[in-house]
């Protein structure tokens, strides 16, 4: 018999079948739940026991992870179940907005149940790897006393009492994440389009991209400082540059949806009078809307 907590796993996509794994892999009790029942039968065949009910479900742990889509999946599944909330702690690690997790939080705590938000920063190939890390953020204690399961998932950063922290890190991240990707996207189609394959730019792509700590660090001191000096690089410049990358991608005929995008921008910085500064002054037009 195991002296380890017993857990639920709500939610059995990629990564929610990731995490159920990764706790019966190191001997958990796992009770699972999942909207399309199917989706459970090779965790229950690994040793999960199936929960009839989301109802049931809640009642086997103490401790919940849910890993649904978004919180209007959370509040869609857990609604109808709200009484069976007393008592338990939600590892809620379906991703949303902060401050849906914080009235999902709240919402949580008017049952009776306390909420942990999490945002997990690696694909479910990451889940069971101690060098992963996910951020929670929410009720301390409860976080301290959970922490030696949820080890079991990823290493874990926790960022605060505050529910929509950890959401807030994980957007952070995502922001980069998914702009970066279309970055390559875009690096890829325009190789196509001159015959050359995703292989052939691989090596060129990847050093491109390990530049990137070094731009951050230097401009993430300047930046706080509140300097945007035209020392090492100007506005005007960048303005060109992008320029040749919008002109580059439309004579190759690939869409240029991106780089019109990145040029729309620079062109309201050199409007706004930022010609002779860094391009890192871009960053105080996006601290607003556009006008
Ligand atoms: N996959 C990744 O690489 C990754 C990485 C980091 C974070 N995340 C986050 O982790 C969470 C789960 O990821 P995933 O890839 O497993 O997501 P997913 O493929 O969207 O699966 C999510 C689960 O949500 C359930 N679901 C969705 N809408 C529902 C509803 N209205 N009622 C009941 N159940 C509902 C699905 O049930 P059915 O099976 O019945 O459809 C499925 O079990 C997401 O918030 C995602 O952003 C994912």
């Amino acid at each position: 018999m195991s002296s380890k907590q017993p857990v639920t796993v709500i939610g059995l996509g990629p990564m929610g079948q990731a995490m159920a794994r990764a706790f019966l892999d190191k001997g958990y009790r796992v009770t699972v739940w999942n909207r399309t029942a199917s989706r459970a039968d090779a965790l229950v065949e690994q040793g999960a026991v199936r929960a009839g009910s989301v109802e049931e479900a809640l009642a086997a742990s103490e401790l919940v992870v849910l890993s649904l889509t978004d919180y209007d999946a959370v509040h869609s599944l857990l609604e109808p179940a709200a009484r069976a909330l007393t008592g338990r702690v939600l590892v809620n690690l379906s991703s949303d907005t902060p401050e849906k997790t914080r009235a999902g939080a709240r919402w949580v705590a008017e049952h009776g149940g306390v909420q942990l938000s999490g945002g997990v920063t690696v694909p479910p190939s990451g889940i069971g790897n101690p060098k992963s890390y996910t951020f929670y953020s929410g009720p301390r204690s409860a976080f301290e006393a959970h922490r030696p399961t949820l080890e079991a998932l990823t290493g874990t950063d926790y960022r605060g009492e505050d529910p929509g922290l950890a959401a807030l890190f994980y957007q952070i991240g995502m922001v980069m994440f998914w702009t970066s990707m279309l970055s390559y996207w875009q690096a890829i189609a325009l190789a196509d389009a001159n015959g050359l394959t995703a292989a052939d730019v691989l090596p060129h792509a990847t050093e491109t991209m390990a530049t990137m700590p070094n731009f951050l660090s230097f401009y993430a001191q300047r930046i706080d400082a509140g300097e945007h000096g035209g020392d090492v690089d100007r506005l005007a410049m960048g303005m060109a540059s992008v320029e040749h990358v919008l002109h580059t991608n439309a004579d190759a005929g690939v869409d240029t949806a991106l780089p019109a995008a990145v040029v729309e921008l620079f062109r309201r910085g050199m409007k706004a009078g930022h010609a002779a500064d860094s391009f890192s002054s871009l960053v105080e037009l996006m601290k607003k809307p556009a006008a």
